[in-house]
């Protein structure tokens, strides 16, 4: 495949997603809480969990419809995490995606909720009638995304990240922190792009798939924390540098940037080699997705 056929795919997927999304965040949720929601979640973002469940979905080729709705599902998980880590609480930001963050355009109380009923939508988003999408496939849609967004996943790293401020990490710890905070979603994406299957996949399958997703999950992580060093508010849509003045743990505080560049090429390597192990023919899409989660300037 070229770079062009991945273009073309690519902003194909993009298209369908952004219709979709706006289609499904409600413009007339009650008090301003629509405007917000759609505030959060439109006209933004590199929608890089939606590709990555589309391309799972088309690497297995999954059931159209169930693999749009877990794109979306996916990406309103990640835009309401992206609502409650920027907030006062957490980590103070007022820039994302280029615009004021939520809870300075339209108040914490209110930002607070939006990222609440961005998270129930997303199961909304999964469970249409079972003449859509048959029920178990919603079943296991379902428990991919609550496992990935919950307490051992994206909200159990969260929780780490912030009783970590001021602490040197280890090697391991960092991983098993950024593994769930970042690698838990992004991996459940390709998860319940897989689950689309029309039949059960193969045990090796899968877990070919839940290596790839584990490593550009890290590589992921790793590339955030080089960038909010390397790179400057208006490529990166956020401002950069917090998580030194934070004290976080990096990637970059504990290795530095060569190390963690190197380190970012041989996740991108793994997870290359897992869609190897797959045996799947249809991998060419989650091949180009890792090199762009790694080579990515924003
Ligand atoms: C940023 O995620 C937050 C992390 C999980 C590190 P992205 O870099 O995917 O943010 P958007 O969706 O493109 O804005
Ligand atoms: C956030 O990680 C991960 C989430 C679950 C939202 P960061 O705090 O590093 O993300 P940015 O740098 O603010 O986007
Ligand atoms: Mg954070
Ligand atoms: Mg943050
Ligand atoms: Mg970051």
């Amino acid at each position: 495949m070229s770079a062009a056929d991945f273009r073309a795919w690519s902003a194909a997927q993009l298209a369908r997603v952004e219709q979709a999304l706006s289609d499904w965040v409600p413009q007339g949720a009650p008090a301003g809480l629509g405007e917000a929601m759609r505030y959060a979640v439109l006209d933004g973002g590199k929608r890089l969990r939606p590709l990555l469940a589309l391309a799972a979905a088309d690497a297995v080729d999954g059931h159209a419809e169930a693999a749009l709705r877990a794109a979306c599902a996916a990406e309103l998980i990640h835009a309401y995490s992206l609502v409650h880590d920027d907030m006062p609480c957490m980590d103070n930001d007022v820039l994302r995606r280029g615009k004021p963050t939520v809870h300075v355009q339209y108040g914490e109380a209110r930002a607070l909720l939006a990222g609440d009923a961005l998270q129930a939508l997303a199961f909304e988003l999964l469970t249409p009638s079972a003449d859509r999408v048959p029920a178990a496939m919603q079943g296991d849609l379902c428990r991919a995304l609550a496992q990935a967004a919950g307490a051992n996943g994206m909200a159990g790293g969260q929780a780490i990240d912030l009783a970590s401020v001021g602490k040197p990490l280890t090697e391991p710890e960092l991983r098993a922190m950024h593994a769930l905070k970042t690698g838990a979603l992004l991996q459940g994406s390709v998860r319940m792009g897989a689950a689309c299957a029309a039949r059960p996949l193969p045990g090796g399958v899968r877990q070919a798939l839940d290596d790839y997703g584990a490593a550009i999950g890290l590589a992921f992580q790793v590339v955030d924390d080089m960038l909010d060093v390397t790179a400057d508010a208006a490529q990166l849509g956020k401002t950069p540098g917090k998580d030194a003045a934070a004290d976080k743990p990096t990637y970059v505080s504990l290795l530095g940037l060569e190390s963690s560049r190197a380190l970012a090429d041989q996740l991108c390597a793994q997870a290359h080699a897992a869609l190897d192990a797959s045996g799947l023919a249809r991998v060419h899409y989650l091949r180009a997705l890792a090199d762009m989660v790694v080579h990515r300037k924003s």
